[in-house]
């Protein structure tokens, strides 16, 4: 018999998304208090979805003995602060992507992580789809073959509405835009299956919204396996899309293409003949569908917290992803290539925001 891990839940924007993951699964996980600045938000999602408690800040939480998980679903600009803060009293935390402002911060956290005994869970829901579950299933089969080259489309629509939100559209605290900010699911995904880039050439472009950040991009990757990638992303599509087609030696692979759930089925697996054909069914046939979405990586992540076993998405595969936006943006920057790891001698590790937008406190050149 599972005991429920007591979790509150920080911020009431996509926040609302993981009370109700939490609540499909109870044997998991009692979901105490919702906190929000804005306690009318607090209490009207509270009294919706039956949560016993309310508070206006994370410091009140971290005071709490019978609290054990902070999930923050604050924005961007505050993770940091409000991670530390969170494994400092002693708890695990979960945070929404980004996790942090740049390659240092992130180390920085690996640090105190390693020294509170606590784990910090990155989010990246994407990963849980059934679509992409079957695929990673294909490739630890070894039934793939080689990767030969990939595509990754993310064709969103954000108009003016959207940044009525103040954080929103500003590198100072949105800390980046469609690359950082909406694709990384999509190329978390690319990592997921593939692993890193090795060299990446980008291009990034402001052309959907008057805003600071971009909301256009086209990237071409090699990737440390030797395979190619090619991202496209825009906030600007009429018809909203994201869309992963992977081409291996032995088969392709094809997501459905909604926009917010492609990693989930269906996805057309196509063998080169029909005994590669057969050998994907062969795999597949014992697939075990679990929760997806945040459901899945809640549900994945609850034996971690138990201090059994890895969570489903580390803090090392947070920065294996804003590794590579920040290859993404000093490409963009520069016009030229960039090789990856990126090092802390790298003149972007202690910020990815480009030199005409950062204040004289980040970063070095
Ligand atoms: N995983 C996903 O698919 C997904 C989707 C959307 C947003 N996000 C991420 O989630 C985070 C939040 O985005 P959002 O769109 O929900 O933003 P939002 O502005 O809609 O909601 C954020 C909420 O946090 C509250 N808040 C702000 N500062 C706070 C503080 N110090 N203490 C307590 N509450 C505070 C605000 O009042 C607000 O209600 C961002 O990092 C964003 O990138 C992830």
């Amino acid at each position: 018999m599972k005991k429920p891990i007591s979790v509150a839940v920080v911020g009431c924007g996509i926040g609302r998304a993981h009370v109700k993951a939490y609540l499909e699964l109870p044997e998991r996980f009692a979901l105490k208090v919702i906190c929000d600045l804005d306690q009318e938000k607090a209490k009207s999602l509270a009294a919706a979805s039956e949560v016993p408690e309310v508070c206006s800040s994370v410091g009140e939480l971290c005071k709490r003995p019978d609290i054990e998980v902070i999930d923050l679903c604050t924005p961007p600009h505050l993770h940091f602060e409000q991670i530390q803060e969170v494994l400092h009293a002693g708890k695990h935390v979960i945070c929404e992507k980004p996790l942090v402002a740049s390659l240092e911060e992130a180390d920085l956290l690996a640090e105190v992580e390693r020294g509170s005994g606590r784990r910090i869970i990155p989010i990246f829901q994407y990963r849980f789809g059934h679509g992409l579950q079957k695929l990673k299933r294909l490739r630890a089969a070894g039934v793939t073959g080689e990767a030969l080259v990939s595509t990754v489309e993310t064709a969103w629509r954000r108009r003016s509405k959207y940044y009525e939100v103040p954080w929103r559209g500003n590198w100072s605290t949105e800390l980046g835009g469609a690359v950082l900010g909406h694709a990384i699911h999509a190329h978390d995904m690319l990592y997921y299956i593939l692993g890193p880039a090795k060299r990446v050439f980008c291009r990034t472009a402001t052309r959907v919204n008057p805003i600071e950040v971009e909301d256009c991009a086209s990237a071409s990757l090699e990737m440390r396996n030797g395979s190619l990638a090619t991202l496209s992303v825009t906030l600007g599509s009429s018809s909203e899309i994201t869309r992963h087609r992977f081409c291996f030696s032995g088969m392709s692979a094809e997501s459905n293409n909604a926009p917010y759930t492609n990693s989930k089925d269906p996805w057309t697996f196509t063998g080169d003949t029909p005994g590669k054909q057969q050998e994907i069914e062969e795999a597949l046939k014992d697939f075990v569908p679990a929760p997806e979405s945040f459901a899945g990586q809640f549900y994945r992540l609850y034996d971690a917290i138990q201090g059994e076993g890895e969570p489903p998405v580390s803090l090392a595969d947070a920065r294996e992803a804003l590794e590579l936006v920040t290859a993404l943006y000093y490409s963009g920057e520069t016009g030229g290539d960039v090789s990856l790891p990126i090092t802390p001698e790298h003149p972007r590790y202690r910020s990815w925001i480009p030199a005409a937008f950062r204040s004289p406190e980040r970063g070095r050149e």
